[in-house]
């Protein structure tokens, strides 16, 4: 029955609502979203009604402990669409496992010019080019410290901590600075079960000033030094070859970066499809689909290389169960989304969980941490 109705969800979303959705511009749509979504995140009733169609839970086959935090399930909301932590009863009510808010910087920061979005259908992405708008650490800590705390006791949270994008965050040590500013502020508020350290925002005024070995150990020689209780991840750039890429992990691994988000949206707009207008004056890089071979890849060699050395989360291009598994088969320990949940509506989380165990039964899984990296041992069987 629940099942039934989680379909018809999909059906009416897809049919209905995201028609009519796709006709609003999307910085329009995601700002009332934010608004609607954080008043009915504070009424019971909606999160009752919406976990009861929605979420599925099946810790039997979909729990696990990574780096020290227990996920209930895989699924998690990427960073980007609720930056100020806006949403999270709304979201662990919908069946999320985990989130990622932000990013948020150390200085609040108001973003690009507008617009920061825009929709390729064609090719089930976003283009997208906000530039980091969020409230700062500060205030974004604080709002997190007052949910109370069973909110995140099993629904992770995760911050993802950015570089003020600002003209004066210019050199080097400023940037190192304005990351452990941040790093700061959650270590003595004590607030997130994870940081993230997003090295690679496409679309700020500074570039990404840390996707060199040497640049990357000086600004994690800093964090480490600050010794934070929460464990720390990095989001990887999409757009670096695996002679680029595999430096920077090797740098990771001399620190004390427990995982690897991998990875951020992608430049190449080659990767657009003919029939979605991207002319040059749209700014901004490209989330969905267009990312998914290449996160695949890197993710597939990070396992490969690295073997357990990190948690990694896959991002990139997910829009069903399938999508997912194939990432937890090439080794991803758990799977994050945007694009897909705005494509084909927020019951997606609980049919990707629901589908997964099918999945997982069908292989002969027990329990999701059999399938990570099940792909590469076929490849290679020992
Ligand atoms: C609207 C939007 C905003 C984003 N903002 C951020 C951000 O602030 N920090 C970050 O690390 N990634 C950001 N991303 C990238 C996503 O977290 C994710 O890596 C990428 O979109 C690929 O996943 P998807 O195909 O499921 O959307 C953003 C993506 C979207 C669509």
């Amino acid at each position: 029955m629940i099942y039934s109705v989680s379909i018809a969800s999909g059906m009416l979303y897809r049919s209905v609502i995201k028609k009519v959705l796709f006709k609003i511009h999307p910085d329009t749509v995601h700002e009332h979203l934010l608004k609607s979504g954080k008043l009915a995140g504070q009424l019971q009733p909606v999160r009752g009604t919406l976990g009861a169609l929605w979420s599925y839970q099946n810790e039997a086959y979909l729990a696990q402990m990574l780096a020290g935090v227990r996920f209930r399930n895989p699924i998690g909301l990427s960073a980007g669409f609720d930056t100020n932590f806006e949403l999270p009863p709304l979201l662990r009510a919908v069946g999320f496992g985990h989130m990622e808010g932000g990013s948020v910087t150390y200085e609040p920061c108001p973003g690009n010019a507008h617009p920061w979005f825009y929709r390729l259908p064609h090719s089930k992405s976003l283009v997208v080019h906000k530039g980091l708008a969020n409230e700062g650490t500060e205030r974004v800590a604080e709002r997190i410290g007052r949910y109370p705390s069973k909110m995140f006791a099993d629904f992770p949270c995760n911050i993802s901590v950015a570089m003020t994008n600002a003209a004066h965050v210019c050199d080097e040590q400023k940037a190192i600075d304005d990351y452990a500013g941040s790093v700061e502020v959650l270590k003595a508020t004590g607030v997130g079960d994870i940081i993230t350290l997003n090295i690679s925002c496409p679309n700020t005024c500074n570039g990404e000033p840390f996707t060199t070995k040497s640049s990357l150990a000086r600004l994690l020689d800093a964090i480490d030094a600050i010794g934070a209780r929460q464990p720390l991840f990095l989001k990887m750039p999409a757009d670096l070859s695996w002679k680029q890429f595999k430096p920077l992990l090797e740098t990771a691994a001399d620190h004390s970066i427990a995982g690897v988000i991998i990875s951020n949206l992608v430049k190449d707009r080659s990767l657009v499809h003919p029939d979605d207008k991207l002319t040059p004056e749209i700014k901004g890089n490209l989330s969905g689909k267009p990312t998914w071979t290449t996160s695949n890849e890197l993710i597939k060699k990070t396992r490969q290389t690295f073997g357990d050395r990190f948690v990694i989360i896959g991002v990139g291009g997910v829009f069903s169960a399938e999508d997912a598994y194939t990432k937890i088969c090439l080794g991803a320990d758990l799977v994050s989304l945007i694009t897909g949940m705005i494509f084909e509506g927020p019951q997606l989380i609980g049919q990707i969980n629901r589908d997964l165990v099918k999945l997982l039964e069908q292989d002969g899984f027990t329990n999701i941490s059999q399938a990570i990296g099940s792909n590469l041992r076929k490849m290679n069987p020992k």
